[in-house]
């Protein structure tokens, strides 16, 4: 066995198996405004200096996920949410080649990218990372992106069961130690093969972030991990959604990790963050690009009803529907003892200004969240 299969045991070399409570992770810097629809000044531009300077930040200081959203256009308004960013696989390469400890994702919307292709270019990024790579499946929610490849958008069902046949060639690809013909519902394909096979073995893992009945499904049936809006952000709601999820996939013998998104602002006090919060959501919210948002959400999604995509609104400004932490350091870290409680494993972290406000988590949030029991002590490369 060669040095790099030596790490091919599930957690040797990706720290999304690492024993820490709370993992933590960012999400979005490959696109601009991140998941903040603001207008506020210092708001993500996204460009390749600063992303390359977050990530490496992140991958020092022991954060286990650097995690890229897959978009092809913007959603209009003022900021033109989302308008530039970086196609996820070079991101993840780049960024893999950039660091030592972190998991990369790639975020892979499977019907427009062929499997064959998939599977080679994730197992380019797991050599690179040696055995770091992990693949975030999206089965599509934004038509227009749709037709700027001319892809058929298939009913919302059958996009998950278009999924885990992708999903299941994918790890053909990655596993048959001769060539093999494959004839599927969409896919008949002849004397396939792919070679080198991933470092981790048997996969790389794989994460989705259906929230639908289907979606959820497919999660617990074919996934590693799932992301998840809390579609309530009440504790006791959020606890019955992961506790359902993760029933779901003990139902079928798998152990899922539940990952949220949630957003971040921290200030010295609850009140001078609950200020900020207000002023880039309330008074510098970008409504035109929210609204686009939402509308596509609600119609084009079935995950959230209509009401609560309305309370969802302030929290789509703030960080794309995810779970507001908001305060000084102690109130954060006392929130996150209770996304433990409720069986979160992971949280990806947005912030309207990436680099300095990882610099603050980092520098005052981590000590404290190793003081409550929540991560062990990280000894920061050099
Ligand atoms: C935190 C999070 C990140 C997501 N990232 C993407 C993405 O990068 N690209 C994309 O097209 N969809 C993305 N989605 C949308 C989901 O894949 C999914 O379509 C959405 O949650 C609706 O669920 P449903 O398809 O089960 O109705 C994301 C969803 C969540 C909750």
């Amino acid at each position: 066995m060669d040095g790099a299969r030596d790490r091919s045991k599930r957690g040797g070399s990706n720290p999304l198996y690492g024993d820490n409570r709370m993992k933590l992770g960012i999400i979005a810097m490959n696109c601009s405004h991140g998941s903040t629809i603001t207008t506020a000044e210092g708001a993500w531009a996204m460009n390749w200096p600063d992303t390359r300077d977050v990530a490496v930040m992140a991958d020092k200081a022991g954060l286990e996920v650097l995690l890229p959203v897959a978009r092809w256009k913007g959603y209009g308004g003022p900021t033109n949410f989302n308008n530039r960013t970086f196609e996820t696989y070079t991101w993840a390469a780049g960024i893999g080649a950039l660091t030592d400890r972190s998991a990369v994702f790639s975020t892979s919307h499977v019907p427009l990218v062929h499997p064959v292709t998939a599977a080679k270019q994730a197992v380019t990024i797991d050599h690179i990372t040696g055995g770091r790579f992990a693949l975030n499946i999206v089965c599509g929610w934004f038509k227009n992106e749709f037709e700027m490849f001319g892809a058929p958008w298939m009913n919302h069902d059958e996009r998950y069961e278009y999924a885990a046949e992708w999903l299941d060639l994918v790890r053909k690809l990655w596993s048959a130690e001769e060539e093999f013909d494959y004839d599927g519902r969409w896919f008949t394909c002849r004397n396939l093969w792919s070679e080198p096979k991933p470092v981790q073995r048997p996969f790389p893992p794989v994460m989705n972030a259906g929230g639908s009945p289907a979606g959820q499904r497919f999660a617990a049936t074919h996934c590693d991990m799932n992301f998840v809006i809390l579609k309530q952000h009440d504790l006791e709601g959020g606890k019955a959604q992961i506790d359902a999820l993760k029933s779901m996939a003990r139902a079928v013998g798998r152990e899922v990790q539940v990952w949220i998104h949630v957003y971040v602002v921290c200030r010295d006090t609850d009140k001078g963050a609950r200020d900020y919060l207000d002023y880039y959501v309330r008074q510098k919210g970008d409504r035109v690009a929210v609204d686009n948002l939402l509308t596509i959400f609600g119609m084009q999604s079935e995950t959230l009803d209509a009401k609560v995509l309305d309370e969802f609104r302030f929290h789509f400004i703030a960080g794309h529907g995810g779970y507001p932490l908001v305060g000084r350091p102690e109130t954060i870290v006392a929130e996150m003892d209770k996304l433990v409680k409720i069986g979160v494993d992971g949280c990806l972290i947005s912030w309207v200004r990436y680099k300095e406000e990882l610099r603050q988590w980092i520098d005052e949030i981590m000590p404290l969240m190793v003081q409550a029991g929540q991560r062990r002590p990280f000894t920061p490369a050099v």
